[in-house]
Formats: C-alpha cells, structure tokens, sequence
C-alpha cells in the first residue's frame, strides 16, 4: 500500500514540544488565574515585539481580532454601512468580520500571480462610501502594501491587514503586522502560529488603539467600567496565551521548515503540469497552492498514491448568498482559477521522505 500522506497531523506538532507545552499548562493550572492575567500580558508584549510594532492585544480568535480592529480602528462605524473592499479567495471569515462589525464587504478581483488583492481592482472599486481596505496576506505571502498603502493614503482610507496565514511574513525586512494601521492575526491550530484551540490578536504601531480594542474585548468598557461603547466579550485566556509563547519560541525554524519543503516543491516539480506559485521573497507558505485545468483527475491521482489534498478556497465569497449585491462586478481572475487551485502538503513535520513521494505522485 502507498504511504499515506495525511495534509496535515497536529499530533506530531505537539509530539515535538510535548514537554514543554505540558509544563506550560501546568504552570497556568498552578497560578489559578485563567483570563487576561500575566501570561496574556506577556504574549502580547511579545507578539507586538516579533511583528516590530508597539501594542499588541489578545482576543477570542482571529475573526474577531479583524472585526475589534475594524471598529478600534474608526474603519466602520456604528449604522453608516460603511463599505470595506476586501479580496473574493479567503476564508469566508474575513468578509464575515467586517459584517461583524457593521460594515459591508465589497470584492476586488486578484493578481494571478500572487493570488492577492490587485491593486488596480482595489481602486476600481472605491466609491463614497469605502471607508477602509482589508487586504489578506493569502497562502503566507504579503498583500502588494506598498501600492495598497500608497492608494489608502490618497484616498484617506484605513488599512487593516488580515494576517491570519502570514505570521512572520516579511517585506524589506519588515513582519506582516507593520504595514497598516492594524493587523489581525488568527491562532486557529492549523496556522503556522497556532494555539491548543482558539485565539487571537490584534497588533497595531497605535497604542490608542490597541487600548479601544482591550476595553471593547471585554464588554466595551474602559477601566472607570462606565460603559463607552458597546464591546464583545471576546478573552485570549491564559493557557491558550501560555501555549503560544512556547510555541512562539519556535516558529522562526518552523518558517524555515516551511521554506526549504517549498523550495524542493518548487524546484522538483518545475517540469510537472501544474502551475506553481511565485516564489516571492519573505513568503512563510502556510499552504502551497498550485493550480492545473484538470484539478480533479489530479486530486483523485494524488488520493490513489496516498496523498492527501485539500481547496482553499472552494467558492468565491462574491458569489455567496450572505455577500451577493446588486452592485457586485464579475471578478474574472478569480473566477478563473477558483477552479483549478488545490493545496499541496506543506507543514513543518513533514518528512523529506514524504515530501518526496508527493513529488513522485505528480510526476
Ligand atoms: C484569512 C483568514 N482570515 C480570518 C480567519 C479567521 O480566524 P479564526 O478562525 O481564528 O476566527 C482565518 C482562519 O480561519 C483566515 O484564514
């Protein structure tokens, strides 16, 4: 029988640290102290440290790190239907957040390169009322910041980067986090920093606003707990907080796991049919997505060799009922390899023994 390839098995992630997680959860087990106490407080200053920004606050998970930033952030206000473009290939939780926090998602088609945002098509679908840009650092590969920054700039609007697939990301030396006036990052186990279940963060360069986001995770009240806006409840909770910081210590060489398992993809499967992504400098490769035009006789080739693979994403969110309008332009770069793209295994405990036999599978 073939050797299964499974996309992805969080045991050996923890298998690896095993100790070192346990004794972490121990210690928050031992402190007594479960919500918003030393060990949030230390993955916060941490976190902003690694991103190379000041402020850094815990939340719930990353949907809503996106959508406490969009508010924090002044990008959507209360009732106004402020409009937010964003890009149609992410997860759905993206667009989500913005309807979250009162705003209305509006699509830009994508650069087929990259598969991020274009920025010819963000300035297309500027109108009155866009108050803000979410681009998303897609796969682990940076949005195009500096042109988006240069539009945000001269059409005064705000920035916030959904990086919940790029922790450690870099441009010019700088991490994904810098680059706008917020970030959102998610620690959904899967992502290349994930915790032992949900959390988030927002991290900004605005200490104001990291400040506005710590009042409204917890119910919207500032320390006087007169009540200013109406908030969430929405806690990274201290083991989750302790796991992190283990698994913080980490990531760098898990990055650089990544890199080398996608430089082989690269270099290996350059002869195959698939078309492979750019390979861009700064690039943490949560997921390898490749595309081909018969995606599904592949996907079948791959499962009968013992690989496993999986979409990201199946359905363009400008084609889902919840993100319809009237108003909504087709997206014909999207719309075109929405249905060829497939992601590959790609994650730091796979083996050189395996990464070669998905390579062999393709061949
Ligand atoms: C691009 C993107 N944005 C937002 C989210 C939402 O994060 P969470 O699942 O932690 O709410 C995810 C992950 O699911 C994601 O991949």
């Amino acid at each position: 029988m073939a050797m299964q390839i499974p996309f992805l098995d969080l045991l050996r992630q923890q298998q690896e640290i095993d100790t070192e997680i346990k004794a972490a959860v121990t210690r928050v087990l031992d402190s007594g102290n479960f919500i918003l106490g030393r060990e949030v407080a230390a993955f916060e200053s941490e976190w902003a440290a690694y991103c190379g920004v000041r402020a850094c606050a815990g939340v719930a998970n990353g949907t809503d790190a996106l959508t406490l930033a969009l508010i924090a952030s002044g990008a959507v206000r209360e009732g106004r239907a402020d409009e937010v473009i964003t890009t149609p290939l992410t997860a759905g939780y993206t667009a989500l957040a913005i309807r979250n926090a009162g705003g209305v998602p509006v699509f830009a088609d994508i650069d087929p390169r990259t598969y991020t945002i274009d920025p010819f098509a963000i300035e297309k679908a500027i109108t009155p009322r866009t108050r803000a840009i979410v681009p998303v650092h897609l796969y682990g590969q940076l949005a195009a910041m500096d042109e988006i920054n240069e539009l945000a700039k001269h059409y005064g609007l705000i920035v916030i980067e959904d990086a919940a697939q790029a922790h450690g990301a870099t441009l010019d030396g700088a991490r994904t986090g810098s680059f706008g006036q917020a970030a959102a990052f998610s620690f959904y186990p899967t992502k290349n920093l994930g915790a032992c279940g949900d959390g988030g963060a927002i991290v900004s360069q605005d200490e104001g606003l990291i400040e506005r986001v710590k009042a409204l995770r917890q119910g919207g009240h500032f320390a006087s707990l007169q009540g200013e806006s109406a908030g969430r409840n929405s806690r990274l909770d201290e083991m989750q907080a302790a796991i992190l910081r283990v698994k913080l210590r980490h990531l760098e060489r898990w990055t650089e796991r990544r890199r080398l398992i996608a430089a082989r993809y690269l270099a290996e499967l350059r002869e195959s049919e698939l078309v492979l992504p750019a390979a861009t400098a700064g690039h943490v490769y949560h997921l390898f997505v490749v595309q081909h035009h018969e995606r599904e006789r592949i996907r079948m080739q791959l499962q009968s060799r013992g690989v496993e693979t999986l979409i990201h994403y199946p359905y363009l969110l400008h084609q889902q009922p919840l993100f319809r309008r009237p108003e909504q332009h087709a997206l014909p770069v999207a719309e075109r390899v929405a249905g060829k793209i497939f992601s590959l295994p790609l994650n730091p405990q796979l083996t050189d023994t395996e990464v070669s036999a998905v390579i062999a599978a393709l061949l």
